[in-house]
């Protein structure tokens, strides 16, 4: 394992809530393999923060009439708040409105311009007359030249994932005033990806083809078949980071230039605060970075991004970038202009307490290999015949018999029959094999291991019957009691990266030591004999129809 970690997670645009979706792809995995990690002992850097350029943030300011920095500061606050409700264990949120942010990005923009890296085009490029604006990114709207898609930004088709140029779109319209747009002349500085084609090549198709997500490898593959094109890396636009070299006037940086970089400011400004040197995090070789992001990102992260880093020269390239498909909602897309979708704090109004159930659905049911569909009797399902009757079950009945029988104090086991033996493996074995899954982005089995756990462990206590032996056959008892308590903690320690809260409830409950990490489950005996359990917490509890019919007449509402 490398020395270090550095996990990025898509930094959201401030123009509005996240929702499901946004979780499921992006966050609540990163979320787990940070947790993982950090269980595991490693050192960990997870950043995150908010993009807060870009004619995203721009349109939503005139829709709204009020000013783009109203927009950023308070859907930053928003969102951030809701990351936090949901226990997403960022090291550091930044945001790159800040001096540090516009400070490396403007630095990165002149040591690439100052070695020749860019190329100056003058270009005529779609102009919308009326408002007096260069239209580009999602200022215009139009056809997308490869799916025919009609609604494909200036910059990106979402439907089929193609980067575009504003001029590529058939039937442009402006976004703004409707019109269509006339073409007006305008110089911009170029990042010649066909000079990085044949590094992608090799370091990506030929060096990650049996680590990276087929995904991934699909998409990156099919834009390096096409052949790479220089692309413009300014914008005429007031909003954002100003051009740092001559000409520049009146222009500022491209969001997708400077967005990522806001990765390393975030990380400058997390080391300036905690004393730590942000370089190793990005320019030691040690140090392993992974990039997760939803599929719309691939570009950005696997050839834009890479070639500006390789451009500069001195920073590490990201090991993986494992990039998830989309989620939809009740068999359609999520849709935030459409209202079609479940918000984070709408989510937390309706089911407080319950973010490791959400967290659990989004995971076990993620958009990994194929875009998924989220729904809410999916959820009750999940959450009433997994998360309560197996786990939050068996859990439930340990406490209940340690209480009863033995004041809470864990007995010493007595002779092990081969069950107790067997079970006791599958716990052993458990860490390993969560693990595994883990390291390979395969979070949706991962936490399916991690239940199944508690499966057996249910089962075990079922088939054993102690409630049936406790007059008879005390010593028996004892070590049914006992190994059923050493699965619970293992479970304790397992399922943190997946159920957080409930993790920390059932760390409390037993009293477990807190220096008991994820190899601890594998050496040692997690409770020993005579240790004394804590108070009995509710874990998990059932959901209701009603509760889900609110849900689904809500979303019918809104369609
Ligand atoms: O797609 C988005 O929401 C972008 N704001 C993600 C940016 S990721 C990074 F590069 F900053
Ligand atoms: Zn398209």
């Amino acid at each position: 394992m490398s020395k270090r970690y550095t996990i990025t997670a898509a930094l959201p645009y401030t123009n509005g809530p996240i929702h499901i979706g946004h979780m499921a792809g992006v966050y609540v995995p990163a979320d787990i393999y940070a947790r993982y990690l950090r269980l595991r002992g490693k050192e960990v850097l997870f950043i995150c923060g908010s993009d807060e350029h870009g004619v995203a943030i721009s349109m939503k300011a005139k829709k709204e009439g009020i000013t783009p920095k109203q927009v950023i500061d308070k859907y930053h606050n928003i969102i951030h708040n809701a990351f936090n409700d949901f226990g997403i264990t960022f090291d550091y949120y930044g945001r790159t409105s800040s001096e540090v942010h516009h400070k490396t990005a403007q630095a990165f923009f002149k040591t690439i311009h100052e070695q020749d890296g860019f190329e100056t085009q003058t270009t005529e490029q779609l102009y919308d007359a009326k408002e007096d604006q260069f239209l580009a990114d999602r200022y215009v709207v139009g056809t997308c030249p490869k799916c025919s898609h009609d609604e494909a930004y200036g910059d990106q088709c979402e439907a089929c994932g193609s980067s575009l140029n504003a001029t590529d779109l058939i039937h442009p319209k402006s976004a703004l005033s409707g019109e269509t747009p006339s073409l007006k002349t305008t110089t911009h500085w170029y990042l010649p990806l066909n000079r990085y084609e044949t590094f992608l090549r090799s370091w990506i198709l030929e060096g990650h083809q049996n680590d990276w997500k087929p995904n991934v490898l699909g998409q990156v593959k099919s834009w390096l078949d096409d052949g790479l094109r220089p692309r413009a890396v300014t914008r005429d636009l007031s909003w954002g980071i100003p051009v740092p070299v001559e000409g520049g006037e009146n222009k500022v940086l491209y969001v997708w230039f400077d967005a990522p970089i806001g990765y390393i400011s975030a990380t400058k400004e997390w080391a300036a605060k905690e004393g730590k040197d942000w370089k190793s995090f990005w320019q030691d070789e040690q140090t392993e970075l992974v990039h997760f992001i939803g599929k719309d990102n691939i570009v950005f992260h696997c050839i834009i991004f890479p070639a500006v880093l390789k451009a500069m020269g001195n920073y590490v390239l990201p090991k993986n970038v494992p990039a998830n498909e989309f989620l939809n909602l009740e068999g359609q897309k999520l849709s935030t202009s459409k209202n079609w979708a479940v918000w984070l704090h709408e989510y937390l109004d309706d089911f407080p307490e319950k973010q490791d159930v959400l967290r659990y659905v989004l995971t076990a049911n993620a958009p990994e290999t194929k875009d998924n569909d989220f729904t809410w009797n999916d959820f009750q399902h999940r959450n009433n015949s997994e998360l309560v009757a197996i786990f939050g079950n068996f859990v439930n009945r340990v406490v209940v018999l340690m209480r009863k029988y033995y004041d809470n104090v864990v007995p010493q086991p007595n002779a092990l029959t081969e069950t107790d033996e067997e079970t006791l493996q599958t716990l052993k074995d458990a860490p390993e094999k969560i693990a595994a899954l883990i390291e390979q982005y395969k979070f949706r089995a991962a936490s399916q291991e991690m239940m199944q756990l508690a499966r057996v462990g249910n089962k075990y206590l079922a088939d054993e019957e102690p409630w049936k032996l406790n007059k008879t056959n005390p010593e028996r008892v004892a070590t049914i009691m006992n190994v059923a308590t050493q699965v619970v903690a293992g479970l304790a320690i397992l399922s943190e990266p997946f159920l957080p809260n409930a993790s920390k409830k059932l760390r409390n409950m037993l009293l477990l030591d807190t220096s008991l990490g994820w190899e601890s489950v594998v050496n040692e005996v997690l409770v020993k004999p005579a240790h004394e359990l804590g108070e009995a917490q509710l874990l998990f509890e059932k959901i209701e129809d009603e509760a889900i019919a609110f849900q689904q007449q809500k979303l019918a509402g809104t369609s």
